[in-house]
């Protein structure tokens, strides 16, 4: 897909891989609606990136929210990242009820709010135009492997692989395209709220959305289902 003139919805776009996705959409020329719930970083993004990157401040786990943010957005939506998301790691004993429910809500019901409200605006492009739209959902090499002190965030991020592999199964007639990705560690603020260090050399925002830009430009014709991401080195501080 060309990006020039595109409207794109990236979520959790006030920070890290969302914010930086954001930026390069822009530099592509494509207008941005930035959903997040801080406002005052997503109105320090829109004085970064001017009036092609649109603040919108809403929960994802808000249905009500959701619907809201979709009707600012109109009838034209050609790429969704969902990107918000969140771990709190901790032993599956002593994980707090509020900490399941909240990595649930976020990472997998705010995923399924935003992707069912994009589906139909899709679908009519592809009516229109022959080609619908791309829809990117961010896993995590979590969504692959299970490991201690994660089985919450595995669950949400193994199941965003599931719900992407289905998506891409029902949307390729209607031509939406429909990419996971699984990232490995990247530099992000994500690491104060799950409780645990980063690793030592850790991929970059950029080094990420370098491949997610790089999906959304191929051709219309094909599409990449999923992509796993490593940093190279991971022990060794550059
Ligand atoms: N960092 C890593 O190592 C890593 C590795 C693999 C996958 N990932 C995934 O990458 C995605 C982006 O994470 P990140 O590393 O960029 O972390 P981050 O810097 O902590 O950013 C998380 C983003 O999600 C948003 N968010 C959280 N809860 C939200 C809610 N209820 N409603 C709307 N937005 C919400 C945050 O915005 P507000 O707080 O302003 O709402 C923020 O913009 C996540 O899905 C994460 O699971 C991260």
């Amino acid at each position: 897909m060309q990006l020039t003139d595109k409207i794109a919805l990236v979520t959790g776009a006030s920070a890290g891989l969302g914010a930086q996705i954001s930026r390069d959409l822009v530099a592509r020329g494509a207008r941005v609606f930035g959903l997040a719930r801080r406002e005052e970083r997503l109105a320090a993004l829109q004085q970064e990136l001017g009036n092609a990157f649109v603040p919108l401040a809403a929960d994802v786990t808000s249905e009500e929210a959701i619907q809201q943010a979709f009707q600012r957005i109109g009838d034209r939506l050609d790429i969704l990242v969902n990107n918000a998301g969140l771990g709190k790691f901790g032993q599956a004993k002593d994980t707090p009820t509020a900490d399941w429910d909240l990595q649930m809500n976020v990472n997998l019901r705010g995923v399924f709010l935003c992707t069912r409200a994009a589906i139909p605006l899709m679908q009519e492009q592809n009516r229109h135009s022959g080609f619908g739209g791309h829809i990117v959902n961010v896993s995590s090499v979590a969504g692959l492997m299970g490991n201690p002190n994660v089985s919450a965030y595995n669950v949400t991020k193994f199941g965003l692989k599931g719900y992407s592999e289905a998506l891409f199964k029902e949307l390729r007639e209607d031509g939406i395209k429909v990419t996971c990705i699984f990232p490995g560690s990247i530099e992000t603020e994500f690491f104060e709220q799950a409780g645990v260090p980063i690793s030592e050399n850790p991929m970059t925002s950029e080094d990420v959305s370098s491949s997610v830009l790089h999906v959304l430009q191929a051709p219309d014709n094909y599409l990449v289902s999923e992509i796993v991401m490593r940093p190279l080195r991971p022990k060794m501080k550059t």
